[in-house]
């Protein structure tokens, strides 16, 4: 599928998320930082949506057992999660921001 528009840029406040489809993938797009990430909208500890939860110092928190998420890698950064979430190359593209979801970054 190669990058396809996910949302566009004005769509997003700093520090915050957008769920968005991509393809057949529910995806979390996110400003943090003045960077944008594009990560699987899917807790990893109980498959709750990342997009709902807050956002800073690049990184997701998932608001139901607060599992923070690296936006740069997936990484699980707190517990109850173990897991990584995978994360999706994303680019900017004029007003437009893409996400490739058929290449996820390596897990960290
Ligand atoms: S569902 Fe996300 S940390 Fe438990």
């Amino acid at each position: 599928m190669a990058f396809v528009r996910a949302c566009a840029v004005s769509e997003l406040a700093p520090e915050s998320a957008l769920a968005v489809e991509v393809g057949e993938e529910d995806v979390a797009v996110v400003q943090s930082g003045g960077q944008f990430y594009a990560i699987r909208d899917e807790c990893s500890h109980a498959s709750i949506p990342l997009s709902e939860g807050d956002v800073g110092d690049a990184e997701i928190e998932c608001y139901l057992h607060g599992s923070r998420f690296s936006l740069r890698n997936g990484a699980a950064l707190g517990l109850p999660a173990t897991e990584p979430v995978p994360v999706y190359p994303c680019r900017v593209s004029g007003d437009d921001i893409e996400v490739d979801v058929d290449n996820p970054l390596p897990a960290p």
